[in-house]
């Protein structure tokens, strides 16, 4: 049983200067609602009611959002404007929220290891809420990952076939395809942004995982890796030397929302789909 989810929300979100100088990128809105929001949303969908969200200097407005409002919902009550505010309030109601800080940036695997002290020992999901999933009317992405979980019962990491010139912008797995599936690889190998030359496969991790707890003893021991940072790649390379990684090529639509070209992509799509 998933009971956490795991929001690293403490990088600097550079690519959306000066947007994101003051202002977290995962408070950025796809039409009227932020990123974190929608990826609250999907793993409550996926059963999870305890949200554990890793941030850092100058992201205070994460929790404020995950608050009440009590002057504004006064000022609201009664009007057109409340319904605006339902899937909030249904997510604030269900759901509890908890915070810690990473206080140097050093990578997603660093940032996953601060969040220990929220998540314990036990298996949990991870979002990375600038990777916006659509479930495109089936199961939300990480309800399909904790469906193979229940089955594999080891890490779970999300995957997509990407261009191969743009393997180093991502983790990239090589695994063997699982028995009477076509979609369930066991990882072989995984390397972090590899140049398109060195790249194993086009199979690439988005931001969705399911992590064993033992991940953080080998987080603690793994060494800086691409970029000077301390890579969830490499540490799941661990795990996977061990027969312990699945990859699951999920069934749904993907936006990068890190990249304006995603962001821009996505704000489309769900305006088309008349999601505002
Ligand atoms: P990214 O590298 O995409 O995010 O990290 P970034 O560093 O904020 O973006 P740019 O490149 O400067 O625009 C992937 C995810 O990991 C989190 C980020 O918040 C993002 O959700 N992260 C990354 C941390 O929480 N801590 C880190 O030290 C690094």
């Amino acid at each position: 049983m998933i009971k956490k989810c795991l929001f690293p929300a403490a990088g600097y979100g550079t690519r959306f200067l000066p947007a994101t100088k003051a202002t977290p990128k995962e408070m950025l809105p796809i039409l009227t609602k932020p990123l974190i929001q929608y990826g609250v949303e999907e793993a409550s969908d996926a059963g999870i009611r305890t949200m554990a969200i890793v941030t850092g200097r100058g992201k205070r407005a994460i929790e404020d959002h995950f608050d009440r409002s009590y002057e504004l919902e006064h000022q609201i009550q009664g009007s057109s404007k409340e319904a605006l505010m339902t899937e909030i309030r249904s997510v604030i109601t269900t759901c509890t929220f908890s915070y810690t800080r990473q206080m140097e940036m050093k990578g997603l695997g660093h940032a996953i290891l601060t969040g220990e002290t929220l998540i314990g020992n036990e298996p949990f999901a991870v979002i990375l809420a600038d990777d916006l999933c659509d479930n495109t009317g089936k199961e939300t992405v990480l309800k399909q990952m904790i469906n193979i979980y229940e089955k594999y019962q080891c890490s779970i990491v999300a995957i997509e076939e990407i261009p191969m010139d743009q393997t180093n912008k991502y983790g990239v797995i090589a695994g063997n395809l699982l028995d009477n599936t076509n979609n369930t690889y066991r990882v072989t190998d995984m390397v972090e942004k590899p140049d398109p030359k060195e790249a194993p496969t086009n199979m690439a991790i988005i931001g969705r995982y399911i992590l064993t707890p033992d991940i953080f003893d080998i987080i603690r021991n793994t060494k800086p890796g691409k970029g000077g940072e301390i890579q969830i790649t490499d540490a799941l390379l661990e795990q996977a030397k061990e027969g312990n990684v699945i990859a699951y090529k999920f069934d749904g639509k993907r936006f990068d929302c890190g990249s304006i070209d995603g962001f821009v992509e996505a704000t489309n799509y769900f305006y088309s789909k008349g999601s505002n």
